[in-house]
């Protein structure tokens, strides 16, 4: 049976206000929360049963997903009253696997949209004999990722998360953050004490000389980390730019929750979702955004690669344009809201009041 250990205790700080009462990966994305696209995937390559390692607003996630059975697999919740960090939970999470101690560990970052063949990556780990399998990805701007340059064999020659100096950038490969581990190098890490897999134990094991074996991989992905990156991860699943088993309908230009009303002559394209009970008003675009549940767009707004929280409003004529609302805040008629521009839950912005800024 192939087993995961799900990393979904961060605070997901980068997408406040939305992660204030939501963890990162209970936020809807594409309609469900992202988790559930992440389980889906893992379902269809094989994977039966997943520990996910909790630890910021913990308790949200089993009312959802109880024992995974409605989703095809079994659910183990382990949960850290303090964050122990990545390796931490790494740790604490594999005490509830049940494969043998012969049996590699598979690792997820709980924030990865990714088309990542995992059959392949535990195959090219059994291979290459490694002591820790990395799944590599090449961006654009490695720097706020952990930087993971390899020889010509795969052989990972180091590792430096977030590099801060300009000379520590040798590389535009990153930690994708799916990693195949032997079960040793699991027990070697501390338990009861905070950790970072990325900061201490892979720099730790190569310096001790362990095998971390590289696999550069081009197929889709995302870290859905911040708003830009989330909105852009929810319309490619909507869209069907990568394919999840558990988005709820049928890949396309939009997509409606039960309950959505959208009036004639409004717009919706590039992979919007409307969420259950909202409200998109006529003469609307909505593009590539995701509308949570309850969420209103007045006449005209304009709506794009934005994300619109939980009964909030946006009143007419009013542009989003890569700008996060937050549950229940309501921005008034003609305000226009660019590049970031985050409104807090429940906030008002009277008419008229701003322009090209951030909040
Ligand atoms: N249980 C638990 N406890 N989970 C945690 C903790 C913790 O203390 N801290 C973080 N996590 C989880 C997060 O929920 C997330 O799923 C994952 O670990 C990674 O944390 P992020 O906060 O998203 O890290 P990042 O995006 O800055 O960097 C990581 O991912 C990059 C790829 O997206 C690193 O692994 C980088 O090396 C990597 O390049
Ligand atoms: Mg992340």
């Amino acid at each position: 049976m192939t087993e995961a250990v799900l990393l979904v205790g961060g605070k997901g700080t980068r997408l406040r206000p939305l992660t204030l009462t939501t963890p990162k990966p209970m936020v809807p994305a594409a309609g469900v929360p992202f988790l559930a696209h992440q389980l889906a995937r893992a379902r269809a390559a094989g994977v039966r049963h997943v520990v996910l390692a909790t630890s910021y607003l913990a308790e949200v996630f089993e009312p959802y997903f109880g024992d995974g059975s409605a989703h095809g697999l079994r659910l183990t919740y382990v949960t850290e009253d303090e964050p122990l960090g990545t390796g931490g939970a790494i740790r604490g999470a594999a005490d509830a696997l049940e494969a043998g101690p012969a049996d590699p560990v598979l690792v997820f970052n709980g924030d990865i949209l990714t088309g990542l063949d995992i059959r392949a990556l535990l195959a090219r780990h059994e291979r290459a004999r490694a002591d820790v399998t990395l799944h590599l990805t090449r961006v654009a701007d490695p720097r706020a990722f952990g930087l993971v340059p390899t020889d010509a064999d795969g052989r990972v020659l180091a590792f430096t998360e977030k590099p801060r100096r300009p000379e520590e950038i040798v590389t535009d490969q990153i930690n994708a953050g799916a990693y195949v581990f032997r079960r040793e190098v699991v027990g070697s890490i501390p338990a009861g004490r905070p950790v970072s897999v990325e900061r201490e134990t892979f720099p730790g094991l190569l310096a001790g000389g362990a095998l971390l074996h590289g696999v550069v991989d081009a197929s889709y992905w995302l870290d859905l980390g911040r708003p830009a990156a989330f909105v852009r991860a929810s319309a490619d699943l909507v869209r069907g730019v990568i394919g999840s088993p558990a988005l709820p309908g049928e890949p396309g230009e939009y997509l409606l929750l039960p309950g959505a009303h959208v009036e004639d002559g409004a717009r919706l394209h590039g992979g919007t979702v409307v969420g259950a009970g909202a409200y998109v008003a006529a003469g609307a675009d909505v593009e590539g955004s995701v509308l949570l549940d309850g969420a209103r767009i007045g006449q005209g707004a304009r709506v794009r690669a934005a994300m619109v929280g939980r009964g909030a409003r946006v009143g007419p004529r009013t542009v989003l344009d890569g700008a996060v609302v937050g549950d229940r805040a309501e921005v008034g008629a003609d305000n226009e809201l660019r590049d970031g521009a985050r409104v807090w839950c429940g906030t008002a912005i009277p008419d008229a009041a701003i322009r090209f800024s951030a909040v």
